[in-house]
């Protein structure tokens, strides 16, 4: 049971709220590569309810300061790429992208007073197309040597999905297994490629088991996820799902079915009514079927990375084709799902009027893991998975698993055999 206090302890994340110093430990993404390419314009951004300007300068460099400029205030986003920096359209200062001011071209020419001047300016990191940056005070902590983040080009497909709702109830739409034999659920046969050890499809397992046995297991990033189904005389369908903190979700995902990869999903507040989820799709083993991807992208996604069906026009559920097509009538779109699921919730669940039942306990420990993070923050420590030295940077136990396996085999011991073979 979540108390009102431990609701806004959770979902609050603007500058000097207890979340929002527990995100302030972490790198986030920010946006892709491809929404600021060399010569772009500066873009504006709120993160973590923070008003910022995203730029590349004419060397190639990104920063991320905010959006006003120091001097009056005037919004950086229109101002110039220029002479090694991002210049305000005012009165001409121009700021690097460590905040420094370099220029203040109206000031009498022997004055020093732009060294004074310190604008807030965030680190950025640009790896495996995106831009992640980091919010908190200094010293940063390591970027974390995620396997997703060394996927090149061919082996990833990345999304950003802008979402209306506060991100913590975006991402417990990640680690909640049960509700894929519902909300996902195909109406008809689906084509769709056998899971490793059976000739039946993970949808085929969905379907067939309702009720799966789920078990959670705390470990040194967040929270590992068990979900068992019953696989017949093959034995048991076991799919490891994982909660990492403070706001990504390792899930199977297409290339997770055939062992190869997995979906990782972050949800970045935006503010505490939207979040942003950026999707890091990949496959280890081959290029990733980009045709698998696609194809939803002309019909089910705008231009400026948000679903078509939408809260407004409620998701265009059609009743007809919740007998003949998709459980939802929303089309065959996950994410627009997912969306639905969360979204409808309200901008900001109220969690004090839930009453979970037996499949939620991935979503507790979750929220449990969450509130320790916050205690330890607020008693100045460093909460789990931030990382200071580089010998302890290591995520290699962060596995997704989508296979039958005997049942006789434990199943909590099963995923070591597969950071194994990944080795
Ligand atoms: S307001 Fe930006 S230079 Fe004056
Ligand atoms: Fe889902």
């Amino acid at each position: 049971m979540v108390s009102p206090a431990e609701n806004d302890l959770l979902t609050h994340t603007g500058p000097g709220t207890p979340g929002g110093e527990l995100m302030r430990k972490y790198w986030h993404p920010v946006a892709l590569s491809e929404d600021l390419p060399p010569g772009s314009a500066p873009l504006p951004l709120r993160i973590l309810r923070e008003d910022l300007v995203l730029f590349r300068d004419d060397k190639g460099r990104v920063g991320l300061m905010d959006i006003l400029c120091p001097h009056r205030c005037a919004d950086l986003s229109y101002g110039r790429i220029e002479d090694g920096g991002l210049r305000c359209l005012y009165h001409g200062w121009l700021f690097d992208v460590n905040g420094r001011c370099l220029e203040q071209p109206a000031e009498p020419e022997d004055s020093t007073y732009k060294d004074e001047i310190h604008h807030n300016a965030y680190k950025c990191i640009e790896r495996a197309g995106m831009i992640f940056a980091y919010l908190g005070k200094d010293p940063a902590p390591l970027f974390p040597e995620y396997e997703f983040l060394n996927a090149d080009e061919e082996h990833r497909f990345l999304v950003k999905t802008h979402l209306d709702s506060n991100w913590l109830q975006a991402i417990e739409g990640n680690i909640d297994p049960s509700h894929l034999s519902y909300l996902h659920k195909p109406m008809a046969p689906v084509d769709s490629r056998a899971v490793p050890g059976s000739d039946k499809s993970a949808d085929a397992y969905y379907r067939d088991d309702t009720r799966p046995k789920l078990e959670i297991e705390r470990t040194e990033f967040g929270v590992r996820n068990y979900s068992i189904r019953n696989a017949g005389e093959k034995g048991k369908y076991l799919r490891v799902t994982n909660f990492i903190m403070p706001n990504k979700a390792a899930i199977v995902g297409n290339e997770g079915r055939v062992g190869q990869g997995y979906s990782l999903h972050w949800h970045v507040p935006v503010d505490d009514e939207h979040n942003l989820r950026f999707d890091f799709i990949f496959n280890r083993v081959r290029p990733i079927e980009r045709s698998r991807y696609d194809k939803h992208h002309e019909t089910e996604r705008t231009p400026d990375h948000r679903h078509v069906r939408n809260r407004s026009n409620r998701y265009l559920q059609d009743r007809e084709l919740m007998k003949t097509s998709n459980y939802t009538g929303m089309g065959d779109y996950f994410p627009v799902h997912d969306a639905f699921a969360t979204e409808s919730m309200g901008a900001i669940v109220d969690r004090t009027k839930e009453h979970l039942g037996s499949t939620d306990v991935c979503i507790v420990a979750a929220r449990r893991t969450l509130l320790n993070g916050i205690a330890a923050v607020q008693a100045g420590k460093d909460p789990i998975h931030v990382f200071r030295e580089q010998a302890q940077n290591d995520c290699s136990t962060i596995v997704v698993v989508s296979e039958v396996i005997p049942a006789e085999v434990d199943h909590k011991e099963f995923w070591k055999e597969r950071v194994q073979k990944r080795a």
